[in-house]
């Protein structure tokens, strides 16, 4: 009988709580509080300072089912495994229990009849054999072997597989993977977990995070505590104990796969293509419907995690192109997944409107050119000598066309040729120049977001407010704000238009905290010890259970997500253009920063 996603989370969070773990809340895909990182990509995002020490309210033990969204494969999907979303099982001890408990825990859920039930023969586990940081563990290896793990499955690898961290600083560790063994054979004498033949499939990850990376670059040095941080793929998980071949045989996608399937010209399983593009829509049109139904839900943009939402949709197009899918079949697409997931996930029936509508908008925008391009994309392979798409026309598909750079960088693939990137990112710099309407920083490090004027203006906020509530009262509150990499945008709650002694006061005001270099720092907390500290908070219900504060000297505290620049001296100069009504006892100000 089909095990399904449900059964999967059901018997999870069963079996740990049995085992005295808390449950906690699914968080936000879009983490409001951390500039470092654009989505959540596993459960223990928003358990970072608990790893670091801070008593979790919840206590030692906890458990839940994360909603995550990695785009780092975006190219691998189509194939059996890689999805860009997927909810993950977590478990964790915050210093409770480490290795021995772990391992048996794992052991028995995935041994067990009572639960998973594969066959010891089907598991193999990967062990950290050790570098200058942390000793070879073999203590995991024996506690594998003695559950009965045979020593041929076991697996030492190096830190390239077995340590896991979050991003360049933070908690970290080795872990110990579990994979299951599918009938392929192995490729070679030397086959391994880490040679990602297809032969084992990587189901489960325990690290073991006892370390903590403090700063960009740093060394790793032993935390206080000894934490586990354990992460199950949901669909991977379920693939396997059904024994199909792909993620997208199970129940969550089954029903689309076949919707698109119904509905297009070609069809899944008849060729490689087809499957490809038809698992492609399948999986991007579920990563949007969570993106754009988030509480921090965002529209298609071109930056940050918007521009990654608007990658999504227009690569769903041009599958659907490829496929014969009328494009506003992807709204029907979004609709089955609002309903199928609307039980575990009711704030996407709240939000539908705001999918569809924002769904529909950008397919609109793409679809208006992407004939016209892919007619330009034609024109520009059929006369050229050598096989390289140079810079500006590569800019003029994104421009005039909308191509986002990597998707004319696969379908040139696609056809055996190159893009001249380096040259694209001139040309858009160059645009970016004459036009001064956005950032050029956009896709500085791939996908990242912010540049660096906006955050300056983002730093420059908290001095306004903190100035305003000075000359006024603390009644005063930021009521909204806007940032582009030309000017800052604030509104604040006042019942009349400020005086012209008063704009320049304001102006002055802010000026001196920007000329008393004063260091800017970022405290991660939860959210009742950053309101008690007295720190600013303006969109409560956007806040998950631990927030970051920025403090600027002693002039401002808020809970923000920032970004926000180190000290304040870099800031240049600041200048008010335009005090304005905003709406009903709001003020508008607008404002610039001159670099001196
Ligand atoms: N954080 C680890 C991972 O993502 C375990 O959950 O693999």
């Amino acid at each position: 009988m089909e095990i399904t996603t449900k059964q999967l989370k059901k018997m999870w969070l069963e079996f740990f709580q049995n085992k005295g773990h808390k449950l906690i809340k699914n968080s936000s895909l879009i983490p409001d509080n951390d500039a470092s990182v654009l989505f959540t990509t596993a459960g223990m995002h928003p358990l970072v300072p608990y790893l670091l020490g801070e008593p979790h309210p919840s206590g030692k033990k906890l458990c839940n089912v994360q909603r995550c969204v990695r785009t780092n494969d975006i190219l691998e999907v189509g194939d059996n495994t890689h999805c860009t979303f997927f909810e993950m099982l977590g478990n964790w001890s915050l210093g409770a229990y480490f290795k021995e408990e772990a391992i048996k825990n794992s052991f028995e859920f995935l041994t067990s009849p009572k639960y998973l039930n594969f066959p010891i023969d089907r598991i193999a586990v990967t062990v950290f054999e050790g570098n200058e940081i942390a000793p070879k563990d073999e203590e995991s290896y024996n506690l594998w072997k003695t559950c009965g793990i045979k020593p041929e499955n076991i697996f030492y690898e190096n830190a390239e597989h077995n340590w896991w961290a979050v991003g360049p600083t933070g908690p970290c560790g080795p872990d110990t993977e579990m994979f299951y063994i599918t009938d392929k054979p192995p490729c070679s004498d030397h086959c391994s977990p880490s040679c990602d033949c297809g032969r084992y499939v990587e189901i489960w990850n325990n690290v073991f995070m006892q370390y903590v990376v403090k700063t960009e670059g740093g060394e790793a040095e032993p935390l206080s505590q000894k934490n586990v941080d354990t992460g199950m793929g949901l669909e991977r998980t379920v693939s396997k104990l059904n024994g199909y071949s792909s993620v997208f045989e199970i129940d969550t996608f089954k029903p689309i796969i076949n919707y698109i399937s119904t509905h297009s010209k070609l069809k899944y399983n008849e060729s490689e293509l087809a499957t490809k593009n038809i698992r492609i829509i399948a999986d991007h049109m579920r990563s949007s419907t969570f993106i754009m139904g988030d509480e921090n839900g965002i529209s298609p943009s071109n930056t940050g995690q918007g521009y990654v939402l608007r990658r999504l949709i227009r690569r769903s197009v041009n599958s659907s192109k490829t496929i014969g899918l009328d494009k506003d079949e992807l709204i029907n697409i979004v609709k089955l997944y609002i309903e199928e997931y609307q039980e575990d996930y009711p704030i996407l029936v709240s939000r539908t409107d705001f999918i569809l509508t924002e769904l529909q908008k950008e397919i609109n925008k793409f679809n208006n050119t992407i004939n016209a391009g892919l007619k330009e994309l034609n024109k520009i392979t059929l006369n050229l000598q050598e096989k390289v798409i140079d810079g500006k026309s590569a800019f003029r598909l994104y421009d005039t066309f909308g191509f986002p750079i990597e998707l004319t960088c696969e379908i040139a693939a696609e056809r055996g040729f190159k893009v001249d990137t380096e040259g694209y990112l001139k040309a858009y710099r160059e645009h970016q120049e004459l036009s001064k309407s956005k950032s050029d920083q956009t896709f500085k490090g791939g996908l990242s977001g912010t540049g660096e004027k906006e955050t300056k203006y983002h730093t420059c906020t908290h001095l306004l407010l903190a100035s305003l509530r000075e000359m006024f009262g603390d009644h005063i509150f930021q009521r909204g704000s806007n940032i582009t990499p030309e000017r800052m945008r604030f509104d604040f709650n006042f019942e009349r238009k400020l005086t012209d002694d008063e704009k320049k006061q304001l102006e002055d005001k802010v000026n001196l905290y920007i000329n008393q270099a004063l260091p800017v720092t970022r405290e991660v907390m939860p959210i009742e010890e950053a309101r008690n500290s007295g720190a600013l908070g303006i969109f409560d219900s956007k806040y998950g259970d631990t927030v970051s504060v920025y403090t600027i000297g002693n002039v401002s505290k808020e809970i923000c997500g920032g970004p926000h620049v180190t000290n304040t001296k870099v800031l240049g100069k600041f200048k008010i253009l335009k005090e304005e009504s905003s709406s009903s006892g709001v003020r508008r100000i607008k404002a610039v920063l001159i670099d001196e």
